[in-house]
């Protein structure tokens, strides 16, 4: 009898093993239920809750608005939707910069209370210390290194980094150290294609690219510049796989004109009484005539 396939759920222990088998992996931002479903049935490695959704759902400029209390939320919405795939949510702004007590707390309750399994956060070098606590309470980290969209004030935009020796330099010690620190993989953000092939020689966790070329261990696109459903403009590295903007554009458009004209909904797409109903309420209202 045949039998649907056995549903292997993705570990953090599977993540890094796939480094060591020379399997790639595939991981893509979700933030609701809708999103989660389609990451899952897709059979993707690792959904994450990234801070991105202030500006992808939220509508922020940046990512640095976006509260624990929204983060959260959206966390709890993902992990519902979600069995196999690997749930990890991003520590927003301001959850991480007080102190080693107060990151903790943040990092716990997204994984008591949003239900995910592993945190990531933003920085190098000087989030190693964090990291090492984290991973210490047992929570997973998956480091962030390059181009931080959470230093936007004091990047002054969003530029590709590590393109000078020196800041190649600063950036593989980034690297280094998150690995030293415990972190389980590390995203590489907008950096050249050499510096990230050199940090996924070098590092024994799985790095995670985003516009650092095709050299990483594996990938990570925002949902919606993935599916075509973005407004800003768009990075160098995004492929738009769909239109989804397109399509549902023109979709709402079809409704609005179809309202106009009295073409839906028709009477196929209405409910209606049974014969029965129909014939005793015609003849009590010819009775109250
Ligand atoms: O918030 C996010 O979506 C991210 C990815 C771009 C890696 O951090």
């Amino acid at each position: 009898m045949d039998r649907p396939a056995a549903v292997s759920k993705i570990t953090v222990p599977l993540i890094l093993e796939r480094k060591l088998r020379g399997e790639k992996i595939s991981c893509l931002t979700a933030y609701d239920y809708p999103t989660a479903r389609l990451v899952e049935e897709a059979g993707l490695d690792v959904a994450l809750v990234g801070d991105s959704v202030a500006q992808v759902v939220l509508g922020y400029d940046s990512t640095i608005p976006v509260t624990l209390e929204e983060m959260l939320h959206h966390t709890r919405a993902v992990r519902r939707g979600l069995r196999r795939a690997l749930l990890v949510a991003d520590l927003p702004y301001g959850s991480f910069h007080v102190g080693e007590k107060e990151t903790l707390l943040a990092a716990l309750r997204l994984v008591k209370e949003g239900g995910a399994e592993a945190v990531k956060l933003e920085g190098g070098q000087k989030r190693a210390a964090l990291i090492r606590r984290l991973v210490e309470a047992e929570i997973p980290v998956m480091a962030h290194i390059g181009l931080t969209p959470q230093s936007l004030n004091r990047l002054g935009g969003y530029t590709a980094q590590g393109r000078t020796v020196s800041a190649a330099n600063e950036l593989l010690a980034d690297a280094q150290a998150v690995e030293d620190a415990g972190a389980f993989a590390v995203v590489l953000e907008a950096m050249p294609r050499e510096l990230a092939l050199q940090m996924t020689r070098r590092l024994k966790i799985p790095t995670i690219g985003i516009g650092a070329g095709p050299d990483c261990d594996g990938q990570v696109l925002v949902f919606h510049d993935l599916v075509g459903l973005s407004f800003g403009p768009r990075a160098k590295f995004v492929r738009p796989y769909a239109d989804l903007r397109g399509a549902a554009l023109q979709a709402l458009k079809q409704f609005k004109t179809d309202v106009e004209h009295g073409a839906y909904p028709t009477d196929g797409e209405s409910y209606h009484w049974s014969p029965s109903v129909r014939e005793q309420f015609e003849s009590d209202a010819v009775r109250k005539v």
